[in-house]
């Protein structure tokens, strides 16, 4: 009996996936078919397949060519199924020509060929618009967004808008985009607004582009003020449009797993959150001479708050702010200290002091810790009080990692709600109304 295997992701399962599978089937006597889950492709930066792991092997499956179905989940499993299932031919379309030749060693490698004028991207594209994005602020923040889009099939960036001329040219230009100097200008020629420009105009940009029907991704903080928080996202809903805060450690891999085992009972019951991020910044930069909006926390608290209250839920006791400033009064150090029902935890950045950045996650039965930048969760332990176990967790954090909230914001304008959980518009609003709590006792609101 002659075995064939093959893989893909099948997604909008199309007629270049049925004329593949019916040609694998037809090299051989029996076909197993390797389907990636999701998060296989979201580590290999594929991020916005539409249809489920479920969905996409029941399409195969009602081929009839799979004689069965296989996950894979991951990098080097293929070598691995071919010895385990006995494999005598390895087939996959030709758009991988030269890729899998390292396979040879194991069985035969056949490229077939590819279906021309078809494919999932293709057809993702057709069934969602893609949203054109114009950026607002011309920032370090707003470059660093670009090359994250251009990796998110299902956005292109437009162009970008600053009141000041030079500013919005010399951006653009470097970046092959359009400027615009004019709001209406700008609106008319886009779909989707990324919000980039100081905290205090985020307000401001947010509701404006919503008034003209344009869904928001806000760069954090996204405001500053509880109040202002819940009128946006009520606003957004009447409006019927997506608005969306960039942190982007809530939509990164690593740190979902993170939560998840944090979560899961294995460190027992969690007692205590310490989250820490220090950047030592240039004095000259904004966020230390700005001295109403600027600072350490209305920089960073948006990171240092995200695990504790993704763990410990929005309903806190007590919160207390511990602070140090610098001659102008800006606060270069600053510790918010909470009180749970069911435990206390610490928040603290700085932009003038140095710290360990470290996240500490401890329960009843061990903790968790993922040293800087665990913001961008890469790696992560698990200790116990036997401390010859511990328990080694690694996830992809692929570049800014900015990809991972484009993708999300991207799949809920186009209907799909399942990662709104990760941060919710009731994290949001709560996060906005410490930082105003906090900005009211500096004396600054
Ligand atoms: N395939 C094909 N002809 C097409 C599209 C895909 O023969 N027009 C093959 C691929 O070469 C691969 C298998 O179908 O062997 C599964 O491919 P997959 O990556 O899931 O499909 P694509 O449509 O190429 O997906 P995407 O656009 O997301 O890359």
């Amino acid at each position: 009996m002659t075995k064939v295997i093959t893989y893909g992701t099948f997604d909008l399962f199309h007629e270049g996936h049925y004329r593949l599978l019916q040609r694998a089937k037809g090299l051989g006597d029996y076909l197993i078919v390797g389907v990636t889950t999701e998060a296989y492709d979201k580590t290999r930066g594929k991020l916005n397949v539409v249809d489920s792991l479920v969905t996409r092997i029941e399409n195969i499956r009602k081929t009839g060519f799979a004689d069965e179905i296989i996950i894979e989940e991951s990098q080097g499993q293929k070598v691995n199924d071919i010895r385990k299932f006995h494999i005598d031919i390895f087939a996959i379309g030709s758009d991988w020509i030269g890729e899998f030749d390292y396979l040879k060693d194991f069985c035969k490698v056949v490229y077939l060929e590819r279906t021309k004028n078809i494919s999932s991207t293709m057809l993702r594209a057709q069934n969602s618009p893609i949203q054109r994005i114009g950026i607002i602020g011309t920032g370090r923040i707003a470059a660093r967004f670009i090359p994250e889009a251009r990796l998110v099939s299902g956005v292109s960036t437009q162009g970008v808008y600053n009141p000041h001329t030079e500013s919005a040219e010399r951006f653009a230009e470097r970046w092959e985009i359009n400027a615009y100097t004019t709001l209406e200008k700008f609106y008319d020629e886009i779909d989707t607004v990324y919000v980039a420009s100081p905290h205090e105009t985020h307000y401001d940009y947010i509701r404006d582009a919503l008034a003209h029907g344009k869904h928001v991704l806000c760069e954090k903080p996204m405001v500053l003020q509880r109040g202002q928080a819940e009128e946006l996202f009520a606003y957004a809903k009447e409006k019927g449009l997506i608005l969306f805060e960039g942190i982007k450690t809530a939509y990164c891999p690593g740190f979902h797993k993170l939560l998840g085992i944090a979560c899961s009972g294995t460190i027992g019951s969690i007692r205590n959150v310490e989250a820490c991020f220090t950047k030592l910044e240039n004095a000259a930069n904004r966020e230390l001479t700005d001295t109403v909006y600027g600072g350490s926390f209305t920089e960073l608290g948006s990171y240092v708050m995200l695990p504790i209250l993704k763990i410990f839920g929005k309903e806190f006791d007590e919160v207390r702010f511990d602070t140090i400033h610098d001659e102008k009064g800006l606060d270069i150090f600053t510790r918010a200290c909470f009180r749970f029902p069911t435990g206390i935890a610490v928040a603290t950045c700085g932009l003038g002091v140095k710290s360990e950045g470290r996240l500490l996650v401890a329960g009843t039965k061990g903790y968790i810790v993922a040293e800087a930048p665990w913001w961008k969760t890469s790696y992560f332990e698990v200790h116990y009080e036997d401390a010859g176990r511990v328990e080694k967790y690694s996830e992809i954090f692929l570049g800014d990692g900015l990809r991972y909230e484009i993708s999300d914001f991207l799949s809920m304008i186009n209907g799909n709600s399942s990662s709104e959980f990760k941060l919710t518009r009731g994290e949001s609003a709560t996060m906005a109304g410490i930082m105003g709590l906090f900005l009211e006792e500096e004396g600054r609101l």
